[in-house]
């Protein structure tokens, strides 16, 4: 039996990410968080003042930074040249620019050859946008995490301070449509991925339909 990859996609707010840690944590696998990734690549962009609209001033530099990524459930952390920056890249500054960084062709062939290298064998849980489709598209287990807008705002929005449930959903429908209609890798369902809506299921439930869909197909 090949060791188990689960690849969970979706857009933010979904509970991609509570989901996933809680299925690694339930099944002794690895986690690998590719949005730190892209945000830390992005952090660094901006630490550097390199200009974002610009996709050539992106591409120029994408091969300087090295970034760093832990895959324990318990400890995941995120490093820049050495520099813990897990706080860092959850900032709104950050967060507002990602999207515009990991459309650039150069940044995501980088990281998705570092995201495959740390698959490698497997028995991990992967979340991000294009897991089932481009890193891992030989997953066993796909899933594709949605909710309703309302739903996702509400989340994000508890997670952050200074902001309302309202310009949550303005600032994640301006990061759905540049991440579903970027040209490389866009945000878009597997063929062969499960769809699962999570608007009102709370996390032990989304954990024990996963783990449901890993027992099946495994
Ligand atoms: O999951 P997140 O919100 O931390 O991801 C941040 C951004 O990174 C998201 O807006 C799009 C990008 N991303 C991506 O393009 N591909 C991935 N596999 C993961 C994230």
């Amino acid at each position: 039996m090949t060791a188990l990859v689960v690849a969970m996609d979706g857009p933010s707010g979904s509970g991609k990410s509570s989901a996933s840690r809680g299925v690694a944590r339930a099944l002794g696998l690895r986690y690998l968080d590719t949005g730190a990734m892209y945000r830390a690549i992005t952090w660094w962009m901006l630490q550097c003042g390199v200009d974002l609209a610009d996709p050539a001033a992106v591409s120029g530099r994408v091969t300087e930074p090295v970034i760093g990524i832990a895959t324990d459930p318990e400890a995941p952390g995120v490093t820049v040249d050495g520099v813990d920056v897990s706080a860092e890249i959850r900032t709104h500054e950050v967060t507002s620019a990602v999207s515009a960084v990991s459309a650039v062709p150069e940044v995501r062939v980088r990281l998705v050859g570092e995201q495959r290298a740390i698959i490698g064998e497997g028995d991990i849980v992967v979340e991000g946008r294009d897991i089932g489709t481009v890193v891992a598209p030989g997953a066993a287990v796909k899933v594709y995490l949605t909710a309703s807008p309302e739903a996702r705002a509400r989340r994000r929005n508890a997670e952050l301070t200074g902001t309302t449930v309202e310009a949550q959903q303005t600032e994640m429908a301006r990061r759905d449509t540049l991440d579903s209609t970027r040209k490389a890798d866009p945000l878009v369902m597997a063929a062969d991925a499960v769809e699962l809506d999570t608007t009102e299921l709370n996390l032990e439930e989304v954990v024990s339909e996963v783990l449901r869909l890993v027992k099946e197909r495994n």
